[in-house]
């Protein structure tokens, strides 16, 4: 295809992106051509941009979330067809490596091979997406093993926060933690990947659930979402000392999803000693370092971490688009904003100041 498509294109940590026209590579054997149709900011797409985050080559298409239609495939692909409805995918499913075909986890082999992939063209030069895929994009060409085929009833400028802070947040409690009925559950960071980890707490039937932000205004998205609580550390003498009080001696689950090193040590001190489980969800800054009181791990707590829920993207990450259409599963609360592609930077804006939660970007423009 040589046609021009409008893509969000980083040029380095410079705090905002530039929407430009760029041109998409020919299919490979094994590639598929999609057409986005939203896509959601996620904080991963703002820390390549705000600085949080170094390492990534510019100029870069952001984007890792998203849902669209398959317009044509590459002549070897079999598990997709034209017409589709999918999910793009940060992690590949290839379904033949060992990771893909033992149930420990979501990790496909090929998601740690370097792909190679530059799938966009801006003039002359080739460029990546992010996670390959650059779902800010009107339209991606993407490796078939990234794109999971979903039901074609599910609305896909909803179900499109499941590629990311849905999997994610949803994963981590249910496929990493497994968090079981009854549970007690902290998550630390209300955006848009912990809305979900409160969520998944309660899809799971834990009794208490205590999301904690330094934003006051994320209590009734929280409270929407499943939480019992919302705590405030600025409201509370000690912030700890509150959580164990809570949770009768401490929380049998905790959920990091902020990014933060002190964060993380407190997410794993207020679990329960003997069993207490933290999922570290949230990306730590490069320069910070796990910083833990050696003892809390050796009372018998746990510190795992996930990418994506550890939910094999392909199989499983399906099955949570049928229970979003059969009522179990919501993302009201968690769409805050809805805007088109050219107004990226205010959705960026409003991220970094804390007045939305999950935008979604709308693309309604004609593929050519
Ligand atoms: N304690 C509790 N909450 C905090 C703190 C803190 N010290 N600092 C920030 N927060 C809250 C913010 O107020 C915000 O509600 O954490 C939330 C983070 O939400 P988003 O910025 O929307 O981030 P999200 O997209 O959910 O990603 C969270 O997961 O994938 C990673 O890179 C991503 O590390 C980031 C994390
Ligand atoms: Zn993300």
């Amino acid at each position: 295809m040589n046609a021009f498509v409008r893509a969000a294109v980083a040029h380095g940590q410079r705090g905002e992106v530039i929407v430009e026209a760029v041109r998409l590579k020919p299919l490979g054997p094994n590639d598929v051509l999609v057409q986005m149709k939203a896509a959601g900011i996620c904080h991963s797409d703002m820390s390549f941009i705000n600085g949080e985050r170094s390492g990534a080559t510019y100029p870069l298409v952001l984007g890792h979330e998203g849902a669209g239609v398959v317009l044509e495939c590459g002549p070897q692909v079999t598990s997709v067809v034209p017409g589709d409805h999918v999910i793009p995918l940060g992690i590949p499913e290839c379904g033949v490596c060992q990771a893909c075909i033992g149930g420990k986890t979501n990790l496909c082999d090929e998601y740690f091979r370097d792909s190679g992939s530059r799938p966009f063209l801006l003039g002359d030069q080739a460029i990546r997406g992010f996670c390959d895929l650059g779902t800010f994009a009107e339209a991606i060409v993407v490796r078939d093993i990234q794109v999971a085929r979903i039901d074609s009833a599910a609305p896909l400028d909803v179900i499109c926060c499941l590629g990311c802070a849905g999997a994610t947040g949803l994963g981590a409690a249910l496929f990493t933690a497994k968090v079981e009925a009854g549970a007690s559950v902290v998550v630390f960071g209300l955006g848009g990947i912990g809305m979900n980890a409160v969520q998944g707490a309660r899809l799971a039937g834990a009794s208490v659930i205590i999301g904690v932000d330094t934003n006051p205004s994320r209590e009734t998205a929280a409270r929407a979402a499943g939480a019992t609580h919302f705590v405030d550390p600025a409201g509370v003498e000690n912030l700890l000392d509150h959580l164990r009080e809570l949770t009768g001696g401490g929380a049998d689950y905790s959920f990091e999803c902020v990014g933060n090193q002190r964060v993380l040590s407190d997410a794993v001190e207020c679990t329960r000693r003997g069993w207490g489980v933290t999922v570290m969800v949230g990306v730590l800054p490069g320069s910070q370092q796990i910083e833990l009181r050696p003892r809390a791990i050796l009372e018998g707590r746990r510190l795992m971490g996930s990418y994506l829920g550890n939910i094999k993207t392909r199989t499983q990450l399906p099955r949570l688009v049928d229970r979003f259409l059969e009522g179990d599963l919501g993302f009201d609360s968690l769409i805050s904003h809805r805007i088109a592609l050219q107004d990226i930077n205010e959705g960026f804006a409003r991220l970094a100041d804390g007045s939305a939660l999950r935008t979604v970007v709308h693309f309604d423009s004609v593929m050519p």
